[in-house]
This record gives C-alpha cells, sequence and structure tokens, in this order.
C-alpha cells in the first residue's frame, strides 16, 4: 500500500484549538507533510475535554474548518480536512452527546473517537462507552495501546472488540515512539487481530508529525499488507463513506 493512500481519522491539524499548531503557519506547515507524500485527506480531532480549555463546540470547528479549507483552495493545495473530535472519556458522557456537544466523526456519522484516560484512575475507561452504545452509536478507542489500564489487561479490550468497540493504534506507538510498554500492546492488538484503524495522532510538522516514508516502510514491515490497507485505507474510507 502506497503512503499517499493512507486516510488518517486522528490528527491534531487545527491551529489554535488545543496542543497541535498554534497559528495558521504551522498548521499549514503539517498539512505540507500530508501533501508532500500525496496523502489528499484527514480526519481533523481536536481535544474535547470538559474542565479545561479545551472545550471547543462544534460548530467552532465546522466554521474554522471551513474557512482553512478556504484558504487552502486560494493557495491552490488540494487537501480535504473533514470534521471531528477526540472526546476525552469522563463519567456521565450520555448527556453530553444527547445534547450534540460531541462532533462525530465525518461531522454526521454515527461515530465517536474516544480517548481512554492514560493513566489508571477510577475511572473504568470502557463504562462511558456503554452510554453511546445505549444512544445507537459506534465509538473508536483512540490510541488504547497507550493506555496503563488496557497494557495490564488486554484482554478486556479485545472482549470489547468482540462485543463491537472499534480499535485505533497510533502509528508511532507501533514504531516505539511512545515506549516500550505501548509498542509491545500495539503489536499484540495487531497480532489478536483486533485492530481497526492506524491513524497518526499527528500534533505538528516537527515532534509529533504523520509518517514519512522512511517510517511508512517500517510500519510495513510490522503490518502485513492486507491489514494495512483495511485498517489504513479501506476502514477509514467506509467511515467517511
Ligand atoms: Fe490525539
Amino acid at each position: 500500500m502506497e503512503l499517499a493512500d493512507f486516510i488518517d481519522i486522528h490528527c491534531h491539524i487545527l491551529p489554535g484549538l488545543d496542543d497541535g499548531p498554534k497559528k495558521l503557519a504551522q498548521c499549514l506547515d503539517l498539512v505540507r507533510c500530508y501533501t508532500d507524500v500525496g496523502i489528499k485527506k484527514v480526519i481533523a480531532t481536536p481535544h474535547f475535554l470538559p474542565g479545561t480549555i479545551w472545550t471547543v463546540r462544534p460548530q467552532k470547528i465546522l466554521a474554522l474548518i471551513d474557512k482553512l479549507q478556504k484558504t487552502l483552495s486560494d493557495q491552490g493545495i488540494q487537501f480535504e480536512i473533514i470534521p471531528g473530535m477526540e472526546i476525552a472519556i469522563q463519567k456521565n458522557m450520555g448527556k453530553r452527546l444527547a445534547q450534540g456537544d460531541y462532533l462525530p466523526l465525518g461531522g454526521r456519522s454515527c461515530t465517536y473517537l474516544l480517548e481512554p484516560p492514560f493513566e489508571i484512575s477510577g475511572l473504568n475507561p470502557l463504562e462511558s462507552l456503554v452510554e453511546f452504545m445505549a444512544q445507537g452509536k459506534k465509538v473508536i478507542l483512540a490510541h488504547p495501546e497507550r493506555c496503563e489500564y488496557f497494557q495490564l489487561h488486554p484482554e478486556i479490550l479485545s472482549r470489547a472488540h468482540g462485543s463491537g468497540v472499534a480499535v485505533q493504534i497510533n502509528c508511532g506507538s507501533l514504531l516505539g515512539r511512545f515506549g516500550p510498554a505501548a509498542q509491545k500492546m500495539a503489536k499484540q492488538l495487531l497480532a489478536w487481530e483486533v485492530v481497526d484503524y492506524l491513524a497518526s495522532d499527528a500534533h505538528s510538522a516537527h515532534s509529533r508529525r504523520p509518517p514519512d516514508v522512511s517510517e511508512w516502510n517500517e510500519l510495513q514491515q510490522l503490518i502485513s499488507p492486507e491489514t494495512l490497507w483495511r485498517i489504513a485505507a479501506v476502514n477509514p474510507g467506509k467511515l467517511l463513506a
């Protein structure tokens, strides 16, 4: 599979919303990382974490993407940014979901990207997912391989996957950028065939960037061609269909 066919469903590309690019110029640098390797579309997934400054409204994300898309078009850059959100898992999410505080992937789908906490807390990261499913929604867990709870209980994640919870792993985890535990678990999840999506979780053109050609070659050594095609192109494409 060519890197150009990769549809990235998880990246922090919108300026001024979270710990992604601060300014438009940095956002455009990140866009260039994608276009330089032929990638044509991504889903922008700014953090949503109530109780912090990361509590962006869906309307603001949609308006910002409209503006950015116009800027790209004015500069002759063919690149599509699709709305989404990376929603931090908290207790009692059903009310916010019902009142439309969360933006699904693609803007109008019924699939939400949910981020479990990195460290073990009093929160069972799977409990809140039930609230989404009870409202007929689908969920994708963002990078559970980086989450201590799932590193300690990978079988719980495997069972959840069997019950319909989709799993997204980060390119960087497989490449060892988030330490040996995340790398080991990402490989384990691939071996168990419980990975549905591969994404960059890119934050900038520099420190946490989308995969370049040499990293993509490395990923091709770690993932079978059939699986890579399914988790990096086919499943992301279905999300946007
Ligand atoms: Fe993220």
